[in-house]
């Protein structure tokens, strides 16, 4: 019988891996190529290139357990069901095979390899509307095998799709073990366009995605998610330290978000992201705050969320190498979340008071407070509606939304008008800036040492910001040292070549690979060219790009701050002119 994640897990893959598939590495949880969405939200994310057309390089059968975080339905996150980090086993079909097959495989796997009782087994189907069909195919397929309990439903339920505004989506079949959706076979056959059309693709795909937490807690009988291996040590873990009992419906709501906040916080920060102001670092300022801030109402404030990251690292250690429990890899994370939670601790006070005093006596909460609370003390949205639920005031949620974007278009159009000065265009001065990152990246190597090691990189078309492992301050000769290799290289006119391998040649030739990334079996290289170097070129790095083809291109290299961001972890933000 399948109990725990590990078990579920390699049959998953064992199983699609004795159907012709390959199995492709957890992708990072930040998307590559889609500045759309935040975070990857499916297995399919990743893929959104293959899915479109493009050939993929192990095939057209795929498989993968996908790390993803989904911030859409954080309201919901205090259920037994829902949660913000979730893993997602997935199989794909990329033009090859369709809707019988999918169906047929995900029925077997579920009745004979997880063996749940058919009985049990619901499915939906897709009702057909004005942009595809009724999906009678799927409907057949699955009263072929026997199963009888199937509904159609229209888009709302049965589409999924696209992961980002445009892309690859389709009509679905949802499969539900006593109630709760454990698996979806998406059919995508079409591309949602800017205009919000749905056109045929190239190719017929399936997209499959099982929650892992949720077909656990089934093979475990459970009907709580959160009781299952993978969040039950977390919850013990916060019983223990705030004194609290997972009982009640409302302590199992409250520790349950603290428990999804931190697993998720830990898992971005783990990706070399740190709370800021705007997009996936806000998420994480989010995730942090509230749970400080649920764990600050239970007047037990010997620990803070923090705490926690080892239990959460140690429930992942063996799979995710940015988990791995090294001494670094903790640090940095325990750092960036404890810094996050002193910086609200030092607000989050006087902000309760404040909130106390505007609702002294009334009912509501007018969207303007609900802003300064937000502008001035640092709480996010949720922290202020669970506050005002807590006390039986009401918050016009749409106001303070309105309130929010007039303030950002403000904010925007200032952002516009300093940089409306005759910058380059975007792309192309990020494309400089992706080069110069690499010569910055060898650059630091020579002059500190061949242990330097990307941490990760993030490009603006203002700048570049990159991370990299290195224990103190560099001095102001050595920043000079680097900068100076660095405009050097782009003197010297080098080319830039791009190659595609595998990713053993790929490290065996040298090619730097960012620390903790996961990369797929075949790779493209971007080498540096250097004939008066020995092994005639000066950086040769595992990139998806893009790149520019001399680095006389790039321009004048200057780096503008050099500061630490966690324990073993110096970031440098440069900018080409
Ligand atoms: N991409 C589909 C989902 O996330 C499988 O449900």
């Amino acid at each position: 019988m399948i109990k725990t994640r590990k078990e579920l897990i390699d049959a998953y893959l064992k199983f699609f891996k004795e159907k012709s598939h390959a199995v492709i590495p957890s992708s990072s949880l930040i998307p590559e190529n889609d500045s759309t969405v935040l975070f990857t939200t499916a297995g399919m994310h990743p893929l959104v290139p293959y899915l479109l057309g493009q050939k993929h390089p192990l095939g057209k059968r795929l498989a993968s357990v996908q790390k993803c975080i989904r911030t859409t339905d954080i309201d919901k996150v205090g259920n037994e069901t829902h949660h913000t980090f979730f893993e997602m086993l997935g199989n794909w079909s990329l033009g090859d095979y369709w809707k019988k097959e999918a169906i047929e495989w995900s029925y077997e796997f579920l009745t004979r390899i997880l063996k749940i009782d058919k009985e049990k087994l619901t499915i939906s189907c897709f009702a057909g509307d004005k942009d595809a069909p009724r999906d009678e195919e799927s409907a057949k397929t699955w009263h072929s095998l026997g199963v009888k309990k199937i509904k159609f439903l229209g888009k709302d339920d049965n589409w999924w799709g696209p992961a980002g505004k445009t892309g690859p989506c389709g009509p679905d079949t949802e499969m539900f073990v006593d109630g709760v959706e454990i698996w979806n076979d998406v059919f995508m056959e079409y591309n949602k366009t800017h205009e919000g059309k749905f056109i045929p693709l190239k190719q017929k795909n399936v997209d499959t995605g099982m929650g892992v937490e949720r077909t656990l807690a089934i093979l475990n009988r459970l009907d709580d998610n959160y009781l299952t291996e993978v969040w039950k040590p977390i919850i013990e873990e916060i019983e223990h330290l705030w004194n609290i009992k997972y009982d009640t419906e409302k302590n199992k709501r409250i520790i349950r978000i603290i428990a999804d906040h931190a697993k998720a916080a830990v898992f971005i920060a783990a990706e070399g992201i740190i709370p800021s102001n705007k997009g996936q670092g806000y998420i994480l300022r989010k995730l942090i705050r509230r749970s400080h801030a649920l764990i600050h109402d239970l007047h037990n404030v010997g620990h803070l969320v923090s705490s926690l990251v080892s239990t959460i690292m140690n429930i992942y250690a063996d799979d995710y190498e940015e988990l791995r429990k090294t001494t670094e890899n903790y640090n940095r994370v325990w750092e960036i979340i404890k810094n996050e939670e002193e910086k609200f601790g030092e607000t989050i006070d006087a902000g309760l008071n404040i909130f106390k005093r505007l609702t002294h006596n009334k009912k509501i909460l007018s969207s303007k407070d609900a802003f300064l609370l937000f502008q001035s003390y640092g709480f996010p949205l949720e922290i202020i509606e669970d506050l005002c639920k807590k006390d039986k005031i009401r918050l016009d949620k749409k106001a303070f939304e309105q309130e929010l974007r007039k303030h950002q278009e403000l904010s925007r159009t200032a952002a516009k008008g300093k940089f409306s000065s005759g910058l380059a265009d975007a792309s192309e001065k990020t494309t400089r800036l992706h080069t110069a990152t690499h010569l910055l990246n060898e650059a630091l190597r020579k002059v500190l040492g061949s242990d330097v090691k990307q941490r990760g990189s993030n490009i603006t078309q203002e700048r570049l910001r990159f991370d990299f492992n290195f224990s103190r301050k560099l001095s102001p000769d050595e920043i000079k040292k680097v900068e100076n290799i660095v405009n050097e290289k782009i003197n010297q006119g080098l080319n830039v070549k791009r190659e595609e391998m595998s990713l053993k040649d790929a490290l065996e030739s040298g090619a730097q690979a960012e620390f903790g990334a996961k990369y797929p079996d075949r790779v493209s290289v971007y080498t540096i060219e250097d004939k008066k170097d020995k092994k005639g070129w000066f950086s040769k790095e595992i990139c998806t790009g893009p790149h520019v083809s001399n680095t006389k291109e790039i321009g004048r290299f200057k780096i503008v701050k050099e500061e630490s961001v966690a324990a073993g972890v110096r970031r440098i933000k440069a900018v080409v002119e």
